[in-house]
């Protein structure tokens, strides 16, 4: 499985200028990795782009998954382009202008398909996850009653259903539930970024905020802000990650802060690391920018526009000291490993200025990175005092014919989730991270909560920004919002959306430990 392709790169970071990636890599790797073949079809669905994030900017790169003919690797595209002039609100106070002016790079669009047959498609999805699907015995529910904080004005109702700890949360089905959800609405959020706000970015249909995720077994405790509030009292809650994290705070920071006057909550957005603090609880929701979780050359904040990416997958201090003394960790990383079937794992360091670089197979990588990541939370983190999360892998929706849709384009035209779930669906996302994941968070010291939102995530391919977002730090204009074969993105979700759902998980999770 591993290959060792010893490669060298030069450090520097990538300004307007074009590119070019080394197509004899990856025609190498898949050559190479004989069974990498297996994956191969696998592999081909997923045309990937180097995309970039600025954390500050909150735009998100055009991911374009045209494609090009098979047997061909296609690089370029390269669509250079500037993000800037995002206003960072800082509540409770003036709004500061921010002017932020990053290049980030450009789509690189590879796809290849290897000595493969589309029989090879799924053999390793959909079947190791399952293995681990619990039998849920019948059990009665139990019922909590629990005060949502003794000085609030309004009293509202104070019983809360919390499922039992043994009912599999992430088995169940989508439900069309308006009266309860979206559990905040849009244009009540100040704190969300244009990336994520679908209907001021001009989205017509709205029913993708209604759905309520129902479990099979139990149901989801009501979301109450204070009740939560009261649980992060005193206490930090971290997201650790990428854009899709990202997305998750800034979905966290809705659902709290509606319980919170103006000028009593605040949002300070400094290097890695972005603060909101709620002042009446002592209480902050940060996130914390580390796509790769260990040190990589895309961490900077706001210049992580770096086509050749490179980690160094047992090297997680510098990071890791940022997480130290929060109450609540919640990690995730993925999307930043699909643009290679390799990764490149670096020799010796960067503060070194070593520039060798080995490509290891994309599993292989990311099983190296989880075990540094598990050592660094076993070694850290006083489970009496902080609890652990880890996001299992946002899917993405690019190929409209994975559900059956022909006349679809990528995710741009959906409106509703795939609803029949006993249909198989494969989406195309790598599982091989997903059984890592699961069985790394399952085998640690310091017991780890292992969020399962791929597969209820996988069907809601209309949940995405798709071409109601921005770009280069700009709407979308009307003639790229035409085009969405080339601009929607099927990565990102809107808010109120889907990441709202995974805070209910969340949030069921700390209500649940007294
Ligand atoms: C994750 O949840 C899905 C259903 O949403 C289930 O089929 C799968 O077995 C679960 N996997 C694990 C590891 O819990
Ligand atoms: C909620 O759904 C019902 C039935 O589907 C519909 O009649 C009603 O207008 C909806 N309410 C809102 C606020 O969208
Ligand atoms: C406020 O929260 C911080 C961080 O969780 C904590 O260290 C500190 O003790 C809290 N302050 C008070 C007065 O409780
Ligand atoms: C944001 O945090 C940084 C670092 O802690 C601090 O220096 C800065 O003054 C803060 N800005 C605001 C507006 O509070
Ligand atoms: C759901 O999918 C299964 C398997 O493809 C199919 O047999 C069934 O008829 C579908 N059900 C509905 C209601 O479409
Ligand atoms: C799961 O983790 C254990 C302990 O780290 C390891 O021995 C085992 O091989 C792993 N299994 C899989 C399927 O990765």
């Amino acid at each position: 499985m591993q290959t060792s392709l010893r490669r060298k790169f030069t450090p520097v970071l990538f300004s307007s200028t074009s590119f070019s990636m080394k197509p004899s890599a990856y025609s190498s790797v898949g050559r190479k990795g004989g069974n990498l073949s297996v994956f191969v079809v696998v592999i081909s669905i997923f045309v990937f782009g180097c995309f970039m994030y600025n954390e500050d900017v909150k735009s998100i790169a055009e991911f374009p998954f045209s494609r090009p003919k098979p047997q061909e690797i296609q690089e370029g595209n390269n669509d250079v382009f500037q993000e800037k002039e995002r206003n960072v609100g800082i509540a409770g106070g003036d709004d500061k202008a921010t002017t932020v002016s990053v290049v980030v790079n450009a789509r690189t669009v590879v796809e290849t398909e290897v000595e493969g047959s589309t029989s090879a498609t799924s053999s390793n999805d959909h079947d190791d996850d399952q293995k681990s699907n619990q039998e849920n015995e019948e059990e009665e529910e139990k019922t909590t009653e629990i005060s949502t904080g003794e000085n609030d004005d309004e009293e509202e109702d104070q019983e809360i259903e919390i499922p039992p700890e043994d009912c599999d949360l992430f088995t169940g089905q989508w439900v069309l539930d308006n009266a309860t959800h979206p559990l905040y609405k849009e244009d009540e959020c100040e704190f969300l970024t244009a990336q994520v706000t679908c209907m001021r970015n001009g989205r017509k249909d709205s029913m993708y905020q209604n759905w309520r995720w129902q479990p099979r077994d139990c149901s989801l405790p009501k979301f109450k802000a204070r009740l939560l509030l009261e649980k992060l009292r005193n206490k930090r809650l971290m997201f650790v990650g990428d854009s899709l994290n990202r997305n998750q705070w800034e979905s966290m920071i809705c659902l709290v802060q509606s319980v919170v006057p103006p000028g009593r909550k605040s949002l300070n957005k400094t290097g890695s690391l972005s603060i909101f603090r709620i002042e009446d609880y002592n209480a902050t929701v940060e996130f914390y920018w580390a796509p790769f979780l260990v040190e990589s050359n895309s961490d900077d904040p706001n210049m992580h526009s770096i086509l050749n990416r490179i980690i160094m997958p047992e090297s997680i201090k510098k990071h890791g000291k940022n997480w130290k003394n929060v109450d609540y960790l919640i990690f995730n990383t993925y999307i930043w490993w699909m643009n290679t079937f390799a990764m490149k794992v670096l020799r010796g360091s960067f503060d070194e200025g070593s520039t060798e670089y080995d490509e290891i197979a994309r599993p292989v990588a990311y099983g190296r990175v989880l075990r540094t990541w598990s050592k660094w939370v076993d070694k850290n983190v006083d489970p009496d005092r902080t609890k652990v999360f880890f996001m299992s892998m946002s899917p993405l929706h690019i190929k409209s014919l994975d559900w059956d849709n022909p006349d679809g384009i990528k995710c741009a035209k959906e409106t509703a989730p795939i609803l029949n779930t006993s249909m198989p669906l494969n989406v195309g996302t790598d599982r091989r991270l997903f059984v890592i994941a699961a069985n790394v968070t399952n085998s640690m010291k310091v017991p780890v909560n292992f969020l399962n939102i791929t597969t209820l995530s996988e069907y809601r391919k209309d949940a995405h920004t798709s071409v109601h977002t921005i770009r280069q730090g700009k709407m979308l204009t009307p003639e790229q919002q035409a085009d969405p074969a080339t601009f929607a993105d099927c990565i990102h979700w809107c808010l109120p959306g889907l990441p709202d759902t995974w805070n209910e998980f969340l949030y069921t999770r700390i209500i649940s430990r007294s």
